[in-house]
């Protein structure tokens, strides 16, 4: 399929439920319309034999009795009469114009001859012409006097309007002469008013329906998609109201078990990281009462630092699930305030941090403020004493996607080792002494509480020196 033809199926695909519903609605609808006017025209002698029967024939009828109960003179005069909008009678010696009758042209004649009754002169003729031209034959009136039939001007045969025909009923009488009447009949066609009209107020109605339907029945949908985004940020979403049809009912319910099953799932490992950290704590201080009575004291150094670090390990391990297992609220927050807060706090210490000019507009983001503050901390930590000093500078990126950039003057990262700071409990600093840092641990957790609320955080060498990490997280609404 050639990639316009799959824009153009695109453009017209509705993207919404209810448009794609009332499409296809509409398109069968239209559909079925096409084929009942293709049956009607199939059907189209039978259905003009209908209508004839009904009028042209009896008015035949009766003016052929009249005619032969008259004297011949006036067999004119009253045909003329006879003539009205839509109907033509003439009396002529000419026969009608030779032609093999159909099985509903013969049906009929043979109706006409039957309520005739012997009166007349002989088998009539009947002519169902549904080419529509009008007036071929009738001499007494002028195409002009029935202009609502006509398609276009001037010339002794116009062709009708469309969606009309022609019967020409043809009755021998006594004295060689024939009575005609030609009578102009509405023929079933796909552009007839009263189709169209049909068509447009059914698929008006199916549509109106539709949208309302599809609008009430996938509000419960609607919520369900809702609370998926906001549980994919990390958000904690109260158990959903299981409402709506069958089928959302029981996307509804399968969404709220998954939700139960994936929280107890995170706080059962963030239980099991708690335990194995805190029993660990014990060993750890009798190993650590236990190596003071090394002898060497090179090697009695060296194991109390390495048991330091682990008990320092353990310690951050604690904290860490401690605040993952206390269950925060989303609380909409101003990001920038809660950004210059943190810079506060370090700059309050006498450490180089602040915030880089206010943005316009403020921005506010729904997310949990203790560990949104607790990824940011991290990260003005590294910067201040990794780099130096820490500026954060918060943005907005695109619709949508607010960023908060923590840059600093030290010597950066080589790009290849990206990935293995995020890493727990990996220092990239040659030396591992606990003066100069922590665990390893500060990186890891940023970035887990930034998936958490639905956004990213990346690192990026800056061109002048120095480190600049980046949140980019999604926003909800701007003031
Ligand atoms: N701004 C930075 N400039 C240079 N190196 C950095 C910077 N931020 C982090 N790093 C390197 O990445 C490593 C991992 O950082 P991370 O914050 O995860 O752990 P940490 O700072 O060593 O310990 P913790 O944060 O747990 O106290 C650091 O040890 C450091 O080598
Ligand atoms: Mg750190």
């Amino acid at each position: 399929m050639s990639g316009r033809l799959k824009w153009l199926l695109r453009f017209l695909w509705p993207g919404s439920l209810a448009g794609r519903l009332v499409l296809l609605l509409v398109a069968t609808l239209a559909l079925a319309q096409v084929l009942l006017v293709l049956v009607l025209q199939n059907e189209h002698d039978a259905v003009v034999a209908g209508i004839v029967r009904g009028q042209a024939l009896s008015q035949t009828v009766t003016l052929t009795r009249l005619i032969e109960s008259m004297p011949q003179e006036q067999a004119d005069r009253l045909a003329g009469a006879f003539t009205t909008r839509g109907t033509c009678a003439w009396v002529s010696a000419d026969p009608p114009d030779p032609h093999e009758m159909t099985s509903t042209e013969e049906g009929l004649a043979r109706l006409l001859s039957r309520r005739l009754h012997g009166v007349g002169n002989g088998a009539p003729a009947v002519h169902i012409d549904t080419d529509g031209l009008w007036n071929r034959r009738c001499p007494e009136r002028s195409s002009e006097d029935f202009p609502w039939l006509r398609r276009g001007t001037g010339g002794p045969s116009q062709p009708l309007r469309p969606g009309l025909g022609v019967v020409a009923l043809s009755v021998p009488l006594s004295g060689q002469r024939w009575l005609h009447v030609d009578a102009v009949v509405g023929l079933p066609g796909i552009w007839s008013r009263p189709i169209v009209l049909s068509f447009l107020i059914s698929a008006l109605a199916v549509s109106l329906v539709t949208v309302a339907c599809v609008r009430f029945q996938t509000r419960s949908l609607r919520s369900l998609a809702d609370a998926s985004e906001r549980f994919g940020r990390g958000e904690s979403v109260p158990p959903l109201d299981v409402r709506g049809p069958s089928e959302v009912a029981a996307a509804t319910q399968a969404f709220n078990t998954m939700q139960q099953r994936l929280s107890q799932f995170v706080r059962d490992r963030m239980r099991l990281l708690a335990a194995i950290s805190h029993d660990l704590r014990t060993p750890l201080t009798t190993l650590r009462l236990k190596a003071e009575f090394v002898d060497d004291a090179e090697v009695r150094n060296d194991i109390v630092a390495t048991i330091d670090e682990l008990v320092a390990i353990c310690e951050a391990t604690l904290a860490f699930t401690r605040a993952e297992a206390t269950s925060e609220e989303t609380r909409t927050v101003d990001i920038e305030d809660l950004c210059a807060d943190v810079v506060e706090e370090f700059a309050s210490v006498g450490a180089d941090a602040r915030m880089a000019d206010p943005m316009a507009a403020r921005v506010l983001l729904p997310c949990r403020p203790v560990a949104m503050r607790r990824a940011l901390r991290n990260l003005v930590d590294n910067a201040v004493r990794y780099g130096r000093r820490a500026e954060v500078t918060v943005g907005q990126t695109g619709a949508g996607a607010v960023s908060i950039r923590v840059e600093d003057e030290g010597p950066g990262l080589p790009e290849d080792r990206f990935e293995e700071a995020f890493q727990p409990f990996v220092r990239l600093e040659p030396s591992r002494s606990t003066e100069t840092g922590g665990i390893g641990l500060g990186l890891a957790i940023a970035r887990s509480i930034v998936k958490a609320h639905g956004g990213e955080l990346t690192l990026a060498n800056r061109p002048g020196g120095g480190l600049c990490a980046e949140i980019v997280l999604p926003t909800a609404e701007r003031s």
